[in-house]
């Protein structure tokens, strides 16, 4: 979307001129899953697909939002002394949890403001749209109420609102991966002491090919939080007989030998994928910087068999997606992204493939589950920014 087109919808919505505009991206996941929440490692990359904003600062206590993709929702009108989680206000909770925090760390935002989103990352698609959000509205008040604002700071911040104003338990990833990125590389993140390293998204004559299932995630977020405790009983049982704090401290011989204290199936499967799936991403890192990428795509199927058996995210949908994925012509490997029950998948498809990939691949999709798939390219871009400005 253009600056100016954004500059044009606020006017017709607010009925005056935005302060300035600005973007924020949303993000696909290479590898490394359900692990930040168990300090290991992940590897996303922002993409170009993201939020779009425009905003100006009001003299009075009213914020008033407006979403193009809630267009029937209207205006929402609430009060800066009424920050508290309510269902009624619908997406602008989180516009509403960013200005509480922000608020409780000590930055003065002291009036209301007018904001007008509007995202082209498909709604529940599991691309982080709620991330992309977060931060928008974390650089939309920097910029309106002259912030001085570290930019890991508004990464926490987002991860506070997802987790103590809207309620899902999320790791530091989604968040990290969209304040942070870079144009044309990924983010190799140790979630346990947030080192990082920006590492090129070089694929030769491949690209990344977001698959969305069409499956919206209903349920990820009671899953997501049952999962992540599931983890963490795994850790007490694992501390009978080790002292850690996180599943991805453990290397997979580690785990190996104290597996046997884990009492129950389920958890057992849950953490080994916590273990291996962080060792998964070490090597895949190595194996993408050292240009050996038939080794990288192959850790990404084996993560998708972790997520699908030991893990269980995946689902009908996005396994048909990524089963039909492995068995195309120049794949070099697939996978689900992101929290799963729904939402995307990734596939690393050869250029010169992609338009049989997606001819075949969403043929057989729409025989096994109904409806049809949505197949884009991605590209990798930078983190949230300032557009325009008046
Ligand atoms: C969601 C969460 C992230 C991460 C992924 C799974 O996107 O927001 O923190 O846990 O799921 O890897």
């Amino acid at each position: 979307m253009e600056s100016q087109d954004l500059k044009q919808a606020f006017v017709t919505v607010f009925g005056s001129q935005a302060d300035a505009t600005f973007f924020s991206p949303g993000r696909i996941n290479l590898i490394g899953e359900h692990t930040d929440y168990n300090g290991g490692h992940v590897f996303p990359a922002a993409i170009t697909l993201g939020t779009y904003g425009a905003a100006r600062k009001r003299d009075d206590k009213t914020l008033r939002f407006y979403s193009a993709n809630f267009d029937d929702l209207g205006i929402i009108d609430v009060s800066l002394d009424h920050l508290t989680f309510d269902p009624a206000d619908a997406w602008a909770n989180y516009p509403k949890g960013v200005i509480k925090f922000l608020q409780e760390a000590g930055h003065t935002i002291d009036t209301g403001f007018d904001l007008y989103v509007n995202g082209n990352i498909p709604n529940g698609a599991g691309l982080s749209s709620s991330a992309s959000l977060e931060l928008l509205t974390g650089i939309v008040l920097e910029e309106l109420f002259n912030l001085k604002l570290d930019r890991l700071d508004l990464v926490k911040i987002g991860k506070q609102t997802e987790n103590d104003f809207i309620g899902v338990n999320s790791g530091i990833m989604d968040q990290f991966a969209i304040g942070m990125g870079a144009d044309k590389q990924a983010i190799y993140l140790d979630t346990n002491t947030l080192d990082y390293e920006l590492v090129p998204l070089d694929l030769g004559d491949h690209v990344i090919v977001i698959m969305n299932t069409n499956k919206r995630r209903e349920l990820a977020d009671s899953k997501y939080n049952e999962r992540r405790a599931e983890c963490e009983k795994a850790v007490e049982e694992l501390n009978e007989g080790l002292s850690i704090n996180t599943l991805g401290e453990l290397d997979a011989d580690t785990f190996d030998q104290y597996a046997y204290l884990i009492k129950d199936e389920k958890r057992l499967k849950r953490a080994r994928h916590a273990v291996l799936e962080n060792q998964r991403t070490l090597r895949a890192k190595e194996a993408l910087v050292s240009g050996d990428l038939e080794t990288f795509g192959r850790l990404l199927n084996a993560s998708h068999v972790s997520l699908e058996h030991d893990y269980e995210v995946t689902g009908l949908e996005l396994d048909t997606l990524a089963h039909l994925a492995w068995e195309q012509e120049g794949v070099l490997g697939a996978r689900m992204t992101g929290a799963g029950f729904g939402g995307c998948g990734i596939a690393i498809v050869a250029k010169d493939k992609v338009n049989t990939f997606k001819e075949t691949v969403g043929k057989i999709y729409r025989e096994v589950v109904g409806y049809d798939p949505d197949f884009y390219i991605a590209e990798i871009a930078g983190g949230t920014h300032v557009l325009e400005r008046k």
